[in-house]
């Protein structure tokens, strides 16, 4: 008899199911909402209420993908924070309530570690290399940027973190600035492409040690455009691809710098990367360069583990059913979840 564990994420503005049998991903649905690109960002209230009107409709196909009725799901697994608490709600009521009437274990997953375990997320037909413990995480998101020292799955410390915007807000920001759409790191990333990364300098930040900081760049970005649109009205649209692509490289250069000093400091070598950011093809290009350079030996995901998804927290759920780590009908939603 297969373990099938039914997976449910729904931290940010992604609904999201999938089912994990015998960890292996059978099934993995997302709902993404178009709801936010207008604002330039998530407003959590109309979140919430999109996670409400999806999340029955997503998991009856992830179900159905999978081939599974409910009755055959052995434990449900739920994001339970960090994230937005409206949002987590949504998820973490509906895993109750199918625990309950399903009469099945339930399963709490810390949605930053459900990034750190996608690494792990295998296709039946497409197996790939686990990273041995311990390895480095950068995870890179719209709401986090961290380096994490893994030293075993569910056993991680996070060694360096951001003390003001995410990476992914930077790309989001700069990119709502220029006008652009809601989330900005993939426009930017497509404009990057066909430009000149040395056209515009932007200062990258002294933060000591293994922390982060990207507020600075924002600003400085907004004043360069700034001064450039007095002299130049029409300035962003004439140079959109050199911007972006001058942008890009100094936001992935500061997150090389500081995995390079990871490494240095820790002696690890074999690195995994996460989040939305991870997405980015320079990102994934720069580092894979840098690897063959220094001999490091990295675990660049598919993209569509990256962003935020369920196959993730199925995937850490499995592993915590082998574990037989359950928690209690009572338990609740975490915005500020730590571990
Ligand atoms: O992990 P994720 O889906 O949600 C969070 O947990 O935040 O990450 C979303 C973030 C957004 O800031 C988005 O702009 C960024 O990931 N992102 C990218 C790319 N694709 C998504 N940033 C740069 N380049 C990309 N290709
Ligand atoms: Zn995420």
């Amino acid at each position: 008899m297969s373990i099938n564990i039914l997976g449910i994420e729904s931290s940010c503005d992604d609904t999201s199911a999938a089912v994990v049998s015998d960890g292996f991903l059978i099934s993995n649905v997302i709902a993404s909402q178009a709801v936010h690109s207008a604002y330039g960002g998530v407003v959590p209230e109309l979140a919430s209420r999109a996670h409400q009107q999806n999340i029955i409709p997503v998991v009856d196909q992830a179900l159905k993908i999978a081939q599974l009725s409910k009755n055959q799901i052995d434990a449900i697994a739920f994001t339970r924070g960090p994230g937005l608490l409206g949002s987590l709600l949504v998820g973490t009521s509906f895993a109750k309530g199918f625990a309950l009437s399903a009469e099945i274990p339930l399963i709490e997953v810390n949605h930053l570690q459900g990034h750190v375990l996608s690494q792990f997320v295998h296709e039946k037909d497409n197996p790939k290399e686990n990273p041995a413990f311990p390895f480095l995480t950068l995870l890179v998101s719209g709401g986090h940027t961290q380096i994490i020292l893994v030293k075993d799955y569910f056993d991680m410390e996070i060694i360096g973190s951001t003390i003001d915007d995410a990476a992914g807000e930077a790309f989001d920001k700069c990119a709502k600035v220029m006008g652009l759409g809601y989330p900005g790191g993939p426009i930017i990333d497509k404009h990057a492409q066909l430009g000149n990364d040395q056209a515009f300098k932007f200062t990258k930040p002294h933060i000591p040690n293994l922390d982060f900081s990207f507020s600075g760049l924002k600003t400085a970005f907004l004043y360069t455009l700034r001064d450039k649109i007095a002299i130049e009205p029409n300035f962003i649209e004439n140079n959109i691809d050199d911007i972006c692509a001058s942008l890009q490289t100094t936001i992935i250069e500061i997150l090389l710098d500081k995995l390079k000093l990871a490494v240095k400091q820790t002696g690890i070598n074999r690195i995994t990367i996460g989040g939305g950011v991870a997405a980015n093809s320079q990102l994934r290009n720069t580092l894979q360069a840098e690897a063959d350079r220094r001999h490091w030996h990295v675990f660049i995901p598919e993209r569509k583990y990256t962003t935020d998804n369920a196959a993730m927290i199925a995937g850490a759920g499995y592993y915590k059913f082998l574990n037989k780590e359950f928690v209690d009908i009572s338990v609740a939603p975490d915005a500020r979840l730590k571990f």
